[in-house]
């Protein structure tokens, strides 16, 4: 019997050099996407998913974090004498969300090492990761794909976007083959972290979601420091793809919206795509839109 997934495994401590000087005192988890910090995007779609534990890692600067998931009495007590229902609901809407447990990574030595951190609180099970800037479309189910994908082929899953070649170097790489009769599951026979331009081997990339089996940690202790002198959980996946150790990998091929917020451009176009399509600020802003770009 395969074992259910559980539990969710949210690494927030990067340093979010790409984001400074905004990051320099906030987390780049903490930066609204339209009115909500990105990180509720993410845990949102954890607990969508059945996912009610979730294990945040987290580094320095990071309190602002766990404050925002914690009960925030004095604003809370305000807006209620105000008789603001609406806006108390929303201040109180992170905190009721899940279960949710804070671990410090120490010195931010990369994914894969963030990962390792979670080892004693996930324990011999099966569990999902969430990259705490990346924000999926909440229409999408890919992650609820990836976990049924799991429960069929006990086997780590990670999900995979085409990007277009000139890309490829920022992300991870795969090299995959197709299942025959399946659609948009592939398994995965190699990987690849940042390639070098014009060495890329397709054009599947390895974005911020996985499904991984307890043994990935086994890996992660043996793993050595690789691309930026940092542990690489894709390097650990590399182990688990060639060897087909612990059922191997496959991929989930994921064609919906996905926005990375860490990346300047990805985090303005999230807000202008999220907030054009709420009922609240949607037209206005569409009519906006429309002007400004005329006006280039
Ligand atoms: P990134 O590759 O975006 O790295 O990490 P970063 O350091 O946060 O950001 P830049 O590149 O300097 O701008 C992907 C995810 O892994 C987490 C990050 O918080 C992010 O969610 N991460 C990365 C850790 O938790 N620990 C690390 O040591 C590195």
């Amino acid at each position: 019997m395969v074992r259910p997934v559980t539990k969710a495994v949210i690494p927030a401590a990067g340093l979010g050099t790409r984001f400074l000087p905004a990051t320099k005192a906030m987390p780049k988890e903490m930066l609204p996407v339209v009115d909500k910090p990105a990180i509720q995007y993410v845990v949102e779609e954890a607990v969508a998913a059945g996912l009610v534990d979730v294990l945040m890692v987290t580094g320095r600067n990071k309190n602002a974090l766990e404050n925002h998931f914690d009960r925030a009495w004095e604003l809370e007590r305000t807006l209620e004498v105000k008789g603001d229902t609406g806006r108390l609901e929303q201040v109180m809407a992170a905190t009721a969300l899940a279960d949710v447990h804070y671990l410090r990574q120490g010195d931010p030595r990369g994914l894969g090492h963030a990962v390792l951190k979670a080892k004693q609180h996930v324990g011999d099970e099966p569990f999902a990761v969430l990259l705490g800037d990346d924000i999926i479309d909440e229409q999408d189910t890919l992650l609820r794909d990836m976990i049924a994908v799991h429960g069929e082929r006990d086997a780590s899953i990670i999900a995979l976007m085409e990007v277009e070649p000139e890309d490829a170097r920022k992300f991870g790489i795969a090299t995959v083959e197709a299942l025959p009769g399946v659609e948009d599951v592939v398994r995965v026979t190699d990987l690849v972290e940042k390639p070098a331009p014009g060495t890329e081997p397709s054009r599947l990339a390895v974005i911020g979601r996985y499904v991984l089996k307890p043994e990935i940690f086994e890996v992660l202790e043996r793993t050595e420091p690789g691309k930026g002198n940092e542990i690489q959980l894709t390097d650990a996946l590399l182990e688990l793809a060639r060897n087909g150790l612990a059922g191997g990998v496959y991929g989930v091929v994921f064609r919906g919206r996905r926005f990375d917020t860490g990346d300047r451009l990805d985090y303005i176009k999230a807000i202008v795509q999220l907030a054009s399509e709420r009922d609240d600020l949607g037209a206005p802003l569409r009519e906006w839109l429309k002007d400004f770009t005329a006006s280039y």
